[in-house]
């Protein structure tokens, strides 16, 4: 791998390295946001994906370092949050759970053209586990929208 190829996947992951930091965050600051209005149930889920996030970060981490990088912490976009809207904000985990499908086949691409499969059979593992997420966030707003409080009350709280 020359220096430049490997600078391209390395730009890269540093930018997926932001966005994994910033899912992260989203999802943590969510879910003490329905832990304190006895969402209970969904409080656990937003946790656990904010612990697989982490671990996407952490993945991504050491595979910056591995090329030889260095890390850069930079400014995440955590949205500024009001009350609660649960349809509003499973809204927006679905947006950024989209937004990861899309920026890591982007990756996927890059890995390709660069001829790094390490660094792509990585990004593969991670896409599969965010298009588990999209599906997770899409059917519970399904469902919030089709059923309201019944699937609220018995799925959710
Ligand atoms: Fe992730
Ligand atoms: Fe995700």
């Amino acid at each position: 791998m020359s220096a430049k190829k490997t600078n391209k996947v390395l730009e890269y992951l540093q930018s997926l390295h932001t966005a994994e930091i910033g899912a992260m965050g989203i999802y943590m600051d969510q879910h003490v946001r329905c832990s304190n209005v006895g969402l209970s149930k969904l409080a656990a889920m937003l946790k656990d994906d904010a612990a697989e996030e982490m671990h996407h970060a952490e993945e991504v981490a050491e595979r910056i370092l591995f090329l030889g990088g260095s890390l850069q912490y930079g400014k995440h976009d955590i949205p500024k949050t009001g009350p609660l809207d649960l349809p509003e904000m499973l809204k927006l985990d679905v947006e950024v759970e989209k937004y990861a499908i899309m920026q890591l086949n982007g990756g996927i691409r890059i890995c390709a053209d660069e001829a790094d499969n390490g660094t792509r059979l990585l990004l593969e593992h991670i896409l599969k586990e965010e298009e588990a997420h999209l599906k997770d966030y899409e059917t519970m707003l399904n469902h919030v929208g089709k059923y309201g409080d019944t699937y609220i009350v018995q799925h959710l709280l």
